[in-house]
């Protein structure tokens, strides 16, 4: 058999059809990881190394932890708490009472650990069973001992100026912040949740770092709207997936700050991660992001409250 042309040649005489085949790649960058895992190992060492000059002189930096009720996530999160502090060297006493302790019992508990020397910070864990009145027993807590920041002379100093401690979680976020450089005097941050906790303080931190704020909540109609203008997206509502890749802006810094379970029983935040990563220009993982910068802060909280007793 004669010689054919080969498959897809040009049969010869036939006009020469230069097919270019040109492959785009689409270039996808993923976001950086602010791994607060790392961040808080540079931070406890300098913790760790104030609490042992302390100590030095006789003075241990002492927390006392308080958690009333068996919630499962709560017992975590204290024993975690506790384990901090004993890693960096703190005196550290978990109190743990049963879910019947009444309102009484536990102020009583608060008053004698505000008048205990060995104590330089206090922290109830919440949230507290319904029949505590939570706002009374933050109020009862010393405010120079009220390390989570909670009570209103700490929160109106921090609305105001200088508060003696400011919150763990949105300090440790601002912490966060700082270590990648992030200019975010003039930036957008949108906060989605409104919390004592993390949203408003976090809100107010930004303000004062010089940020253009937009505080939303779970029920904000057109969460996406806003969220597409943020240059610093702060997650905070405890609704997994409440952010999705297609409300990020591109190079956009995600703060994770969610705690939630996926259907398999692992630990995820309020945002879609796997996605969003491709969208963003750095975010915070769940777990390792947020999570022990909260316990960081409260560490360094606790020390300079400790310090403040030395001067
Ligand atoms: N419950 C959830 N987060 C916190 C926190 O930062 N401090 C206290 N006391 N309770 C919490």
């Amino acid at each position: 058999m004669a010689p054919g042309p080969r498959d897809g040649a040009p049969a010869p005489g036939s006009a020469r059809i230069i097919a270019f085949s040109i492959r785009i790649f689409p270039i996808t960058m993923s976001a950086q990881i602010i791994s607060g895992t790392l961040l808080s190992q540079n931070l406890r060492a300098d913790v760790a190394r104030r609490a042992a000059a302390l100590t030095g002189k006789g003075r241990q930096p002492g927390l006392a932890v308080v958690l009333v009720g068996d919630s499962p996530a709560s017992q975590v999160y204290v024993r975690n708490k506790v384990k901090a502090c004993e890693d960096s060297g703190f005196y550290s006493v978990l109190e743990k009472y049963d879910a019947t302790l009444s309102e009484a019992q536990l102020l009583e508990r608060v008053a004698a650990l505000n008048a205990d020397p060995k104590i330089h910070g206090i922290l109830v864990q919440l949230p507290l069973p319904a029949h505590i009145d939570a706002f009374k027993v933050i109020e009862a807590i010393a405010p120079e001992k009220d390390v989570d920041g909670f009570h209103v002379s700490n929160a109106g100093m921090l609305m105001t100026g200088q508060p003696l401690f400011r919150p763990c979680t949105p300090y440790g976020v601002m912490k966060m912040l700082e270590s990648i450089d992030y200019p975010v005097r003039g930036a957008h941050a949108v906060v989605v949740g409104a919390s004592n906790i993390v949203g408003k303080p976090q809100a107010m931190l930004l303000l004062q770092a010089g940020a253009t704020v937009t505080i939303c909540n779970s029920k904000t109609r057109d969460l996406g709207y806003h969220t597409r203008h943020a240059d610093i997206l702060v997650v905070a509502t405890g609704k997994r997936n409440i952010v999705t890749a297609d409300m990020i802006k591109p190079g956009a810094v995600v703060i994770d700050v969610g705690m939630n379970r996926d259907d398999n029983g692992k630990l995820c935040g309020d945002v879609d991660f796997e996605n969003a990563k491709e969208v963003a220009g750095w975010i915070t993982p769940v777990p390792g992001g947020v999570g022990p910068m909260t316990i960081t802060m409260l560490l360094v909280n606790t020390i300079e409250a400790a310090e403040r007793t030395d001067r």
